[in-house]
C-alpha cells in the first residue's frame, strides 16, 4: 500500500506540473517526502482502504491545504494566489514548513476533510450545454423546466445568466448579458446554428449524492478549495458563478439520480418543456443506476403530450477521461415513444471546445 501511495503522489506531482500548477505540485511533493519520512502525512493516510490514485488521495491532501489557507492560515496564505499571495520555487522549504504545521495542528480536521472526494462544479460546461438548450427552446417554443442530475453546487442551472464569447469558423458569437459577472470563452467548430435570442427558464432544480450547499460557509469554502490555489482564472469563474447563484440559491436534493430522475420526469407541468440534463456524471453511475434512468425515460415517454414535452440533454461520455458528446433526445408527443435523438458533436470534458458534426441539422 505504501508503494501505491508513493506512486499516486508521484503521478499527481507530474500531472500538476503539466497542468501548470507549481504550487499544487509542491504541496503534493511535500506529501510525498513527508509520507516517505513517516511524518504526519503517513499518520493520516497510511493503510488507506481503496486505491489511492482512483480515490485522489494526493488531491484530497492538497485540497485540505488550500482549505486551510482560505480559512485563514497566515503562514500558508502568503503562497496562495487565491489568498493574495504568490509562490515561487525558491520558497519551497518555507511552504513545506507551513504545511507540516497545518497538518500537525489540524490533524482531526484533516482526517474529516480527507473523507470527501474532490468535487468541483465546472461552469465552462455551460458553454457546451448552451447549444442544446438553445436548440430545444427554438424547437419547442416553450419555457424550460430545468432538472439537472449530478448538479454538484447547481451552478450550471444558471447557464442563461452567463455571458458567452464563442469562437467559430463563421466568426465570433456572443450570447447572454454582456454585463454578466461571468464570461465564458469557448470554441465551436463546424457550422453553429443561430442561437435562440432568449431562452426562458421557469424552474431550476438538481440532485446530487453529495450536493454542495452554497449557503453553508464551510461547504462553499470547500468547493473553492478544490480549485488549485494558483489558478486565478478558474477561481474567478467560480466566484462569479457563486455571485449569480447567491441571488436565488438553487435547490439541490440530496438524492441518487436513479430514483430522482423518475420522480422529476413522470409528472410534467403543462406549458413547459421538462429538460433533464447532465454533464460528466454518466461515468460515475453503476450499470443498475443507468438502467433505472433509461427505464424511467422509457416509461415517461409512453405518455408525452405536446403541451408537456420531455427532453434528455447530455454533455457526457461513457468513461472518465474520454471525449464527451453533446446530444439530446426529444419526445414531443408527436414523435412516438422512441422520440428523436439529435447528436450535436464531441466536446472537451471541461467544456472549452465543441466540434459540431457535419450532419447535425439544427432547428
Ligand atoms: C464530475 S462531477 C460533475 C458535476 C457537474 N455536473 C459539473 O459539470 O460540474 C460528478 C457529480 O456527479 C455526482 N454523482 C455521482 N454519482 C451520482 C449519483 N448516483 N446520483 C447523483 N449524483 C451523483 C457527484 O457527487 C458529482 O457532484
Amino acid at each position: 500500500m505504501n508503494e501505491k501511495l508513493l506512486t499516486a503522489f508521484d503521478a499527481q506531482q507530474q500531472a500538476c506540473a503539466v497542468l501548470g500548477s507549481p504550487l499544487t505540485r509542491d504541496v503534493v511533493g511535500f506529501c510525498y517526502g513527508n509520507f516517505a519520512a513517516n511524518g504526519i502525512i503517513a499518520k493520516l493516510v497510511r493503510g488507506w482502504q481503496g486505491d489511492p490514485l482512483n480515490d485522489n488521495v494526493p488531491l484530497r491532501l492538497a485540497g485540505f491545504a488550500h482549505y486551510g489557507a482560505l480559512a485563514g492560515d497566515a503562514a500558508l496564505r502568503i503562497f496562495y494566489e487565491s489568498c493574495g499571495g504568490v509562490y515561487e520555487d525558491a520558497a519551497r522549504a518555507d511552504l513545506e514548513a507551513a504545511l507540516e504545521k497545518l497538518f500537525s495542528r489540524d490533524e482531526a480536521a484533516a482526517r474529516k476533510f480527507l473523507r470527501s472526494t474532490p468535487q468541483t462544479n465546472e461552469t465552462g460546461r455551460a458553454a457546451m450545454l448552451l447549444l442544446g438548450f438553445s436548440e430545444i427552446s427554438k424547437r419547442l417554443g416553450l419555457p424550460l423546466r430545468l432538472r439537472e442530475m449530478g448538479a454538484s453546487a447547481g451552478l450550471n442551472l444558471f447557464f442563461d445568466k452567463f455571458n458567452y464569447r464563442l469562437k467559430s469558423h463563421g466568426g465570433d458569437i456572443q450570447w447572454g448579458a454582456s454585463d454578466s459577472p461571468l464570461t465564458l470563452d469557448a470554441t465551436w467548430r463546424g457550422a453553429p446554428p443561430a442561437l435562440a435570442e432568449k431562452i426562458e427558464v421557469v424552474s431550476r432544480r438538481g440532485c446530487d449524492l453529495f450536493p454542495v450547499d452554497i449557503q453553508n460557509p464551510q461547504e462553499r469554502l470547500r468547493l473553492e478549495s478544490w480549485v488549485w490555489g494558483d489558478m486565478p482564472e478558474r477561481r474567478a469563474r467560480l466566484l462569479a458563478a457563486l455571485h449569480i447563484a447567491d441571488k436565488a440559491p438553487p435547490e439541490i436534493d440530496r438524492a441518487d439520480a436513479a430514483g430522482w430522475v423518475a420522480a422529476q420526469i413522470m409528472q410534467r407541468p403543462k406549458g413547459a418543456a421538462t429538460v433533464l440534463y447532465h454533464s460528466i456524471v454518466w461515468p460515475y453511475l453503476g450499470v443498475s443506476q443507468r438502467f433505472a434512468i433509461e427505464s424511467a425515460f422509457a416509461q415517461a415517454a409512453e405518455d408525452v403530450r405536446p403541451d408537456a414535452p420531455l427532453v434528455w440533454l447530455k454533455m457526457d461520455g461513457r468513461a472518465l477521461g474520454e471525449i464527451a458528446q453533446l446530444s439530446y433526445r426529444i419526445w414531443t408527443g408527436e414523435n412516438g415513444p422512441q422520440g428523436e435523438e439529435v447528436i450535436i458533436g464531441p466536446c472537451h470534458p471541461h467544456g472549452v471546445d465543441l466540434e459540431i458534426n457535419a450532419d447535425f441539422s439544427p432547428v
